[in-house]
């Protein structure tokens, strides 16, 4: 699905991503781990164009797709989540996810405000795609709350949830269960397999929950200083010298 071929980012004299290469196969659950300023979330900037790489080639189902623009990712079915929420504030729960749909669908929800019943229809149809979404990730009930007043951990599950309404074939998610309890990280876990296997989506995610990374992914690739370090299944990664040791030496976290 994905080919990444020496990826990598500088930021002047800092070398924050160096030489990544990774295949994510269709239907994949892919982990991306590695100690705090490893390069986690350049990588993912990159990925879905928020960033353009210094070097290194992306091929999207056999596109060249580096160098294209974040809206053009999204368009090729690449969504993500960010590390620190970005949700629209003022908005319900609701529109949250609907504006997700708006931009996919190619025109505004202003525009619909104007227009007869073809756009009423299509109105119809995106809120109803986007109740569809937000029953799945159980915040249905909370449709009309403004986006701000739920719990954090629900409002990191309404970012996938409008990640996911725009039907991607691929969801890149940034430390999506930071800041939840065990319970709330358990069932996160249970969410994304079940979406990947509604949705035949491929899942890349970045986590510092080693629970949450090793109970979900089957690959890993491990950052360090932006260099990889080690790519394997959870128990090649666990016993990995190179893994223990840049955790050890850094990261409380892991
Ligand atoms: N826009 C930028 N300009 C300059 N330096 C940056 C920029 N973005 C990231 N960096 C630097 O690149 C390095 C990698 O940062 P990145 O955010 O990718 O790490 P990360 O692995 O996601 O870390 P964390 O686990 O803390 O989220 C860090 O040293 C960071 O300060
Ligand atoms: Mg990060």
């Amino acid at each position: 699905m994905m080919q990444v071929k020496h990826l990598t980012r500088r930021f002047g004299g800092l070398v924050a991503v160096n030489g990544v290469d990774l295949e994510v196969e269709e239907g994949s659950l892919v982990g991306l781990i590695g100690p705090n300023g490893a390069g986690k979330t350049t990588c993912f900037n990159m990925l879905s164009g928020v960033i353009a790489p210094s070097e290194g080639a992306i091929t999207f189902q056999g596109k060249r797709v580096d160098g294209k623009k974040a809206y053009q990712f999204t368009q090729l079915g690449i969504a993500r989540t960010f590390q620190n929420i970005r949700l629209f504030k003022s908005l319900s729960v609701l529109d949250n996810v609907k504006i997700a749909c708006h931009f996919n669908c190619g025109y505004s929800m202003f525009r619909s405000f104007f227009h007869g019943p073809v756009f009423q229809r299509k109105e119809d149809e995106i809120t109803e795609h986007a109740m569809e979404m937000l029953k799945i990730f159980k915040l249905d009930h909370d449709a009309h709350e403004i986006s701000t007043n739920l719990a954090y951990g629900e409002q990191r599950r309404l970012e996938i949830a409008r990640a996911m309404a725009t039907r991607p074939k691929m969801l890149l998610l940034d430390e999506p269960a930071a800041g939840m309890n065990p319970t709330e990280s358990a069932e996160l876990m249970d969410l994304i397999r079940f979406v990947r296997e509604k949705f035949a989506t491929t899942v890349v995610l970045i986590e510092h929950d080693m629970k949450f990374v090793m109970g979900l992914c089957q690959q890993i690739l491990v950052l360090d200083y932006g260099t990889p370090i080690a790519y394997g299944n959870p128990a090649e990664i666990q016993a990995n010298p190179k893994v223990i040791e840049a955790y050890l030496g850094k990261d409380e976290e892991g």
